[in-house]
């Protein structure tokens, strides 16, 4: 099998994790990474073997030695990388939010168009058994047309880094959004909520929004990272889908799954794992594994498009900026 030649940007705590996982692939060789401190740059090559180091996101994008840019840097600055890196005709696979700005993700998604590599943003939902099957369901018609989706997505407190992730909807929330969007093939028509600063005043820890879908969906989507930090996982995440002849409730980690109709209950653990631990079973491994196999066999990733990246950042923005803050 042809080795593939891949670089990371971005090494704070995911940036790391996809190290440890593309370091276990046996056909890939990470040939670089780029840290906007060279202290971490070093450290990072050191622990991973690996022998290219950048400190500047542009730079690392057009370097020589990599076929693959992984950019796992904050949504913020996924541009300065992306963009020059599809430029130069690398493959990329650019972690959620695609972007900060909507300016920002069309730009990237134009780029991509018309670049030979091959694009795609890291909605690692997309990858999860529990919420796969739900999208089979519904396609199947089991729970008729949808009426309702509760989302909630909690975090750890001590995950929020101050200055690093600080929204809520656009950086959490986001996940659920997309699975409703991906769920109904609608889009947002009308929204409300509240934006909550509790760890800090410059930035929301937890919001609660409302939002009508364009097809008279009702969301709800909670998000916070007020978790106490003795809670055994790090995330608390579920969604119920209430159809107008059946329901689906998700629940993980540990992934739980139940489909009810008027018929019958059916309960069950969908394989899937959060857990690091577990590289081989994580969603994180499904997801760079398959944008992997979409290099190698020369085709467009299909399983989140950088047009449903968009739109699912149009609509978390367009909710944030409909929450009223709450200090
Ligand atoms: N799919 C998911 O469930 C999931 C989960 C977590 C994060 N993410 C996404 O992954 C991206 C990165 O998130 P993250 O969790 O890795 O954020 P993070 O740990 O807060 O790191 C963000 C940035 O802070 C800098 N940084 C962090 N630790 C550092 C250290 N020890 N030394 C020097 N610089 C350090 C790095 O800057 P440099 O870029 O200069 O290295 C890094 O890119 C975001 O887009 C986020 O949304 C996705």
């Amino acid at each position: 099998m042809k080795e593939l030649r891949v670089g990371i940007a971005g090494l704070g705590e995911f940036g790391e994790l996809y190290c440890t996982i593309l370091s276990q692939i046996p056909y890939v060789k990470i040939t670089r990474v780029c840290s906007r401190t060279l202290s971490r740059a070093e450290e990072i090559a050191v622990r991973y073997n690996i022998p290219g180091i950048s400190t500047d996101y542009a730079a690392f994008a057009q370097a020589e030695d990599i076929d693959i840019a992984c950019v796992v840097t904050l949504g913020k600055d996924h541009r300065a990388a992306v963009v020059p890196a599809l430029e130069a005709g690398k493959h990329v696979l650019v972690e959620k939010p695609i972007a900060d700005s909507v300016a920002d993700a069309q730009a990237m998604a134009d780029v991509a168009a018309k670049s030979p590599g091959k694009f795609m943003t890291a909605h690692i939902c997309r990858f999860m058994p529990p919420y796969l099957q739900a999208k089979q369901q519904i396609e199947a018609g089991q729970i008729g047309r949808i009426s309702t989706i509760q989302a909630h997505r909690n975090n750890h407190y001590s995950t929020l880094a101050p200055g690093r992730k600080k929204n809520p909807l656009r950086e959490t929330a986001i996940h659920d959004i997309d699975l409703a969007l991906w769920y109904t093939g609608s889009q947002v028509a009308e929204a409300h909520g509240y934006r909550k600063y509790n760890q800090s005043q410059a930035e929301a820890d937890s919001c609660t929004a409302i939002v009508r879908l364009a097809d008279g969906t009702i969301c709800t989507f909670n998000s916070s990272w007020q978790m106490r930090d003795a809670a055994p996982a790090g995330l608390d995440a579920g969604m119920r889908i209430i159809g107008i002849e059946g329901e689906i409730e998700i629940k993980m980690p540990p992934a739980g799954y139940r489909f009810i109709d008027d018929h019958s209950q059916v309960a069950f653990n969908p394989e899937t794992s959060l857990t690091p631990v577990i590289l081989k079973q994580s969603a994180l491994a499904r997801e760079i594994e398959y944008f992997l196999e979409c290099v190698l066999e020369d085709r467009m990733p299909q399983i989140i498009t950088p047009e449903e990246a968009v739109k699912a950042l149009r609509a978390a923005i367009h909710i944030d900026e409909k929450c009223v803050e709450v200090r």
